[in-house]
């Protein structure tokens, strides 16, 4: 039955509300510029709701005690993931989700991936979620497992990335990169580009002079990462991982209330 017999079939001329209205609908749906002009309308009031009170807000991540910007050897370690392809195969973004908090720890803060440009979240994972696994494994495991993953998880299948441990890298780059970085709002200092030579390779020297490295990046851990004596992509890379999702203290972290 068409609604062409419907609308013949209402012997009264008078027809109720609704049926009138859509009378009217009936109209656009037979008019297809008249229909685009109308969807596009809609579609116009509908995006200007959701993207016009972005312009009055001064931020929209909540800012969070801990999270800094990376120490100039992290951030080095973060362009070598990056190089390597190491998102490929694995995210970080733990969602609030029971299964991923009970086996990652706390969901990921959008704080935390607030100075990754561009960020790691990812969707495929081949491997496990990395958001959290800073602190979870030695540097000695880590050293082992990029040299060869089979020898300490058997049925692993990620390549092995032992020619990091042997590619000596110099913080020649490593002011432009936080210039860079600066230019998208990472909040790095003039000071802290000018010292970014001196405290990439400073905290791989647990004897040297660190305090400059903790003031403008505190928190940050400082030791020999691949256990040789060259500064190697193997010590910038285990940095990076060693220091993911360990800047908030989730033993005071409130969510509602955080940075208001
Ligand atoms: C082909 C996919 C693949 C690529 C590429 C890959 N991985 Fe993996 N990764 C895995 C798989 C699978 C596992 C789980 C088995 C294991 O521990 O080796 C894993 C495990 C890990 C773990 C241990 C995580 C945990 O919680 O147990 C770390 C750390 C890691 N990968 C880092 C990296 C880094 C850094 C890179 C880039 C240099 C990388 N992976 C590249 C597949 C990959």
């Amino acid at each position: 039955m068409t609604t062409d017999t419907i609308a013949s079939a209402d012997p009264n001329g008078g027809k109720p509300g609704n049926r009138r209205l859509l009378d009217r609908h009936k109209i656009l749906e037979k008019n297809a510029t008249l229909l685009l002009v109308f969807s596009f309308l809609v579609v116009t009031i509908g995006g200007i709701i959701e993207i016009a009170p972005l312009f009055w807000l001064e931020n929209t991540i909540e800012e969070v005690e801990g999270v800094r910007p990376y120490s100039p050897l992290e951030l080095q370690g973060r362009e070598i993931y990056i190089r390597e392809g190491c998102y490929v195969c694995h995210s970080q973004m733990i969602r609030p989700m029971r299964d991923e908090v009970e086996r990652y720890g706390h969901y990921s803060l959008a704080a935390e991936s607030m100075y990754d440009h561009p960020f790691q979240w990812g969707s495929k994972r081949t491997g496990p979620d990395l958001a959290r696994v800073g602190g979870r494994y030695s540097d000695e495991w880590h050293v082992d497992h990029f040299i060869n993953p089979r020898s300490v998880v058997p049925e692993s299948i990620m390549p092995n990335y032992d020619y990091l441990l042997r590619t000596p890298i110099e913080p020649e780059h490593i002011a432009d990169l936080m210039r860079t970085h600066a230019i998208v709002g990472v909040p790095y200092t003039d000071e802290m580009i000018e010292a970014a030579s001196t405290d990439f390779r400073v905290q791989v020297d647990p004897f040297g002079d660190v305090d400059g490295l903790l003031e403008r990046y505190p928190g940050a851990q400082v030791r020999n990462f691949d256990g040789q004596p060259a500064l190697t992509e193997m010590d910038a890379l285990i940095a990076y991982l060693q220091m993911l999702g360990t800047t908030v203290d989730f033993s005071t972290f409130i969510a509602d209330t955080a940075g208001r």
